[in-house]
């Protein structure tokens, strides 16, 4: 049966992956980010989980306002991206989980869930980034990846408690996949930012510290929010908590912190970074 092994949180910054295309990790703006990346890539590469199954936000590259699925999930086997305008290098395509995929669907739909189904589709920065920062030098061609994209950029967007009630299927479905395969959940974006309007640049650092808090002892504590609540608290672009619900939903129960990390700010945003083991 398949396993999960633990979940990852990262932000998506598209500033984040220019810094790793032109070199400047040991750059003093961007030193104490990169630092927090190289235990987790050791605990990647110790675990060698076969399949990432990755929460992010598409920001319009595929999905624009004109055409916004609340939940969508990948379903091909091979995921490409393209030039946003963000100055980021395309990067070689991402495989694809095509059975593990059509699993999920299968079973969220006899859920009750009733996700957007692409079978052919391209992942933006916020798919791009977190796994070039995981997997550098393009490693992540070694695993296979299943691209889950959560509404952020269009009201009505789905309630963090409805976000976490997917994770909670997604995670039950892939518990019950009939393949030995190690799966790592990944929860990209936020936490505090808002890029634009007037309110640009605001950052709460006591919010988000809560947030990383609760997502390890009590996410439901966390399913109270709504969304505007949370833009009020960390502004606009603060609903990617939206991924981190879905991942933890994923995970479900008693988890160990097996690492923790917080840069503020990188661009605009505020970077929180957890590793999350789940308790047998
Ligand atoms: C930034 C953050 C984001 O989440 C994003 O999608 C784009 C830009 C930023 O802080 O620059
Ligand atoms: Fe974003």
């Amino acid at each position: 049966m398949a396993k999960i092994i633990g979940g990852i949180t990262t932000s998506h910054i598209p500033a984040i992956g220019v810094a790793m295309d032109k070199g400047l990790e040991n750059d003093p703006y961007y030193r104490d980010l990169f630092a927090i990346y190289p235990p987790i890539r050791q605990w990647l590469n110790d675990e060698k989980p076969d399949i990432a199954v990755l929460f992010y936000n598409d920001h319009g590259l595929e999905m624009f306002l004109d055409k916004k699925p609340t939940f969508a999930i990948g379903c091909a086997p091979e995921y490409q991206n393209a030039d946003e305008g963000w100055g980021i290098k395309p990067i070689p395509p991402v495989t694809g989980e095509t059975e593990l995929s059509w699993h999920i669907v299968n079973h969220l739909i006899e859920h009750d869930f009733d996700p957007t189904v692409c079978q052919e589709i391209k992942v933006d920065h916020g798919a791009t980034v977190p796994l070039t920062l995981l997997w550098p030098n393009f490693a992540y061609q070694g695993i296979k990846v299943i691209p889950i994209s959560i509404n952020c950029e269009r009201h009505p967007m789905p309630k963090p408690s409805r976000s976490y009630a997917l994770g909670l299927a997604i995670g039950d479905a892939i518990r019950c996949w009939e393949r030995d395969a190690k799966v790592v959940v990944l929860g990209t974006g936020g936490l505090s930012h808002q890029l634009d309007g007037q309110r640009a640049g605001i950052l709460n650092a006591e919010f988000d510290n809560y947030c990383m808090d609760k997502l390890v002892s009590d996410p439901e504590a966390l399913c109270v929010y709504s969304n505007l609540d949370l833009i009020e608290k960390g502004g606009a672009q603060m609903v990617e908590l939206a991924m981190w619900m879905a991942m933890r939903g994923c995970i479900k129960g008693e988890v160990e912190e097996r690492l923790r990390n917080y840069v503020s700010p990188i661009s605009n945003t505020a970077v929180g970074v957890q590793l999350l083991i789940p308790k047998a």
